[in-house]
């Protein structure tokens, strides 16, 4: 089986952490390389964390590069209040030898782009300040991406506001210069990812593996539900890994196309997917939205692949 050449962009994060490790030890993905930017904490913690849990998982080899410290128009907004100050409490990783790449993640994007053509895929699992960037700097890798597939929006309510999700809040710009780029794209939002919740059981489950790794995200994912439980008494959501995990099994997710446009600029709707099955006011379907999972899949693949 031809491995996927993957890059990972995301804002560790709890559930960045469990999609780094989960990217890493499948078989169907070649990570090339791991890009942060600002979002659940500023882009210094989220680089720093990402270096963080390829120490502790062992990812020796997998390049961390440092993105965009600040959406393109907005103000930096974070998620402190649900991923703690740290962006990763809940756990004491140990501290690492590893360090970021000196090459900007914008760049990095550009550069794997135009060396693997019609190859990479893109999976974001943050604010997608990045790549839109990287759009900017070289629209000609709107013709030579693969396919992204991000975690993000919504069709229906939204996990910030009622009409937007925090990806897409936090930079709506550069979702919308995503999301009209023509680059084949799948977009796994909220309606699908809440149904893939943590459970103690779950949390048992991975740290009866039994190894360091094991017992820190054990830890890490109590202390994340925890953190969701105080906020809004729900289960803690394993948000990103369903990202990841369709890259592996595109069995474990439905989608339909879509029309889906980006809410810019509205008082109490900015930062809203809007979700048109096919065509809306003659725009052309611009991505695949997830509409069922299979989460005991998910979980499944999740928990043997933490082992
Ligand atoms: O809304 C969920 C998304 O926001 C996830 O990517 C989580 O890590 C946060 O970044
Ligand atoms: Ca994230």
């Amino acid at each position: 089986m031809k491995k996927i050449p993957v890059i990972l962009d995301c804002d560790p994060g709890h559930d960045d952490a469990v999609a780094i490790v989960l990217a890493a030890r499948s078989p169907e993905i070649e990570l090339v390389g791991i890009t942060c930017v600002a979002g659940n904490v500023e882009v210094e913690q989220t680089a720093a964390n990402a270096l963080k849990v390829c120490g502790l998982a062992g990812l020796r080899t997998v390049p961390v590069f440092k993105g965009m410290a600040q959406p393109l128009l907005n103000e930096l907004l974070t998620a402190e209040h649900i991923h703690g100050k740290s962006g990763l409490d809940g756990a004491e990783l140990p501290p690492t030898d590893l360090t970021v790449q000196p090459t900007h993640a914008v760049d990095f994007l550009i550069e794997k782009i135009f060396t693997f053509p019609h190859e990479m895929t893109i999976i974001a699992i943050g604010p997608l300040t990045n790549i839109a960037m990287a759009i900017l700097r070289e629209p000609r890798i709107t013709e030579l991406t693969k396919q992204i597939v991000l975690m993000g929006g919504a069709m229906g309510m939204g996990n910030v506001t009622p009409s937007a999700e925090f990806n897409i809040y936090v930079d709506p710009e550069a979702a919308r210069i995503v999301f009209n780029s023509g680059i084949p794209l799948t977009m796994i939002g909220l309606d699908v990812t809440h149904q893939v919740l943590v459970s103690r059981d779950i949390i048992e489950q991975i740290r009866q593996n039994g190894t360091s790794l094991a017992h820190t995200f054990a830890s890490l994912l109590a202390w994340y539900n925890a953190s969701l439980n105080a906020l809004s008494g729900e289960l803690a959501a394993m948000h990103d890994p369903c990202a990841v995990a369709m890259v592996c099994d595109p069995s474990l997710i439905a989608t339909e196309l879509m029309r889906v446009d980006i809410e810019t600029r509205g008082e109490f709707t900015r930062g809203r997917t809007v979700c048109a099955r096919g065509f809306s006011a003659g725009r052309m379907p611009n991505a695949r939205v997830a509409v069922g999972i299979n989460a005991p899949r998910v979980w499944k693949m999740l928990i043997e692949r933490l082992r």
